[in-house]
């Protein structure tokens, strides 16, 4: 097979595990004689004039980087060709860029993209598609896990790990004031992040997007088990956990280049509501982007390696473009078709979710000693 030119970015919020992808991905294309370029910082790196927004990946470039967070080629969200920031009159407007980005690639002579991206990238990369983009493997990124077609996307491990971890040193001190807790971590519209990490932490209460929540089941569950003498409790919220009838709580409404609204400040409002339910002190914490930082988990480092060489594999057997996922442990190329502008979120018959349920968790949609009381 002839050599070929392939470019590789990285867009939207990084996850541990980026910097695997990128040197299994070179290290096999360089195997095959082929030549790799980073694009830097999303697509920037085509589309400003900047003589450094392209990196050749050689050996040299990728070495000992597996193990290591963020990405060594940068990220943005607000870097949707589609919507590109540019100068106006009055400060930055959007503007649709996807054209100049199909002929700088193809001026430049690259037959293939590899597009490490989360669902807004892996839209992006379908829209590209349609523009004029000769080639595309998406790789599932997020520690969101709500990528749709795949068992798991890589980061997703890490957070939990993380988020698991801080559940377990913060019982000490809420069980020693005896206090509600109420941890926050993130997950966009998807409870993953908080039902692992609340079962696997131990919390008490799981708060996600998929089970609208009421009040009164949680307060009633803290009360149930300062009756059983333990006086203290932990709530883990999903940044998109909502109250029955009422709203998403958010910090940033979005804006038109990233048209996402930014989540964030359940866990404070939970607080102050549970503590004047419960007449018990409440206290709320973020972990916010600690969940994303440092290096990933030895599994999903492992996940991120096998994501970066199949890509390339799958250039290499010619099977035109796609994601790379897992499904029942097998790494397969699913349509972007299929995952483009749709989210994975929490099936509620799951097995984690009747899990927390048998073991007494509260979701705050019923009475948490629903299984004890049939
Ligand atoms: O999608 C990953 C994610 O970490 C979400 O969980 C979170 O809502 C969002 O990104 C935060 O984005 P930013 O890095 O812009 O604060």
């Amino acid at each position: 097979m002839a050599a070929r030119k392939i470019a590789i970015n990285t867009g939207g919020g990084d996850a541990p595990g980026l910097n695997a992808v990128i040197r299994a991905a070179t290290l096999a294309a360089i195997e095959r004689g082929w030549e790799v370029w980073g694009i830097r910082q999303g697509y920037r790196g085509l589309l400003d004039d900047s003589p450094d927004g392209l990196i050749r990946l050689d050996r040299e470039r990728v070495r000992g980087i597996a193990h290591l967070g963020g990405t060594i080629l940068g990220t943005v969200n607000r870097g949707d060709p589609f919507h590109y920031p540019m100068p106006g009159e009055h400060g930055l407007v959007p503007r649709d860029r996807s054209e100049d980005l199909v002929r700088r690639f193809r001026a430049l002579g690259f037959d293939a993209l590899i597009a490490v991206g989360g669902d807004g990238s892996m839209r992006i990369a379908h829209q590209l598609l349609e523009r004029g983009l000769p080639l595309v493997i998406g790789v599932p990124k997020t520690i969101d896990n709500d990528v749709c077609c795949t068992d798991v996307t890589f980061g997703f491990d890490t957070a939990v790990s993380i988020a698991t971890e801080a559940l377990d040193r913060l019982h000490t001190t809420t069980e020693a004031h005896e206090r509600i807790m109420v941890v926050e971590v993130m997950g966009r519209h998807a409870g993953w992040i908080a039902l692992n990490a609340g079962i696997a932490g131990g919390a008490d209460v799981i708060l996600m997007p998929e089970i609208p929540f009421q009040y009164e089941p949680i307060a009633e569950k803290i009360r149930l088990r300062d009756s059983r003498g333990r006086r203290f409790s932990i709530v883990v919220a999903a940044e998109g956990a909502c109250s029955q009838g009422g709203e998403l709580v958010i910090k940033d409404a979005g804006d038109a280049f990233r048209r996402a609204a930014v989540l964030g400040g359940v866990a404070e409002r939970v607080a102050k509501e549970l503590a004047t339910r419960t007449g018990k002190e409440a206290r709320s914490m973020v972990l916010g982007h600690l969940l994303r930082g440092g290096g990933p988990t030895t599994a999903d480092r492992l996940l991120a390696l096998r994501f970066g060489a199949a890509a390339m594999r799958a250039l290499v057997e010619d099977c035109g473009s796609g994601m790379v996922a897992l499904r029942a442990n097998r790494i397969e190329l699913v349509s972007l078709d299929d995952v483009a502008g749709k989210t994975k979120t929490v099936p509620l018959d799951s097995d984690a979710v009747v899990t927390a349920r048998e073991m007494g968790l509260c979701f705050g949609d019923e009475p948490s000693d629903h299984f004890a009381a049939t």
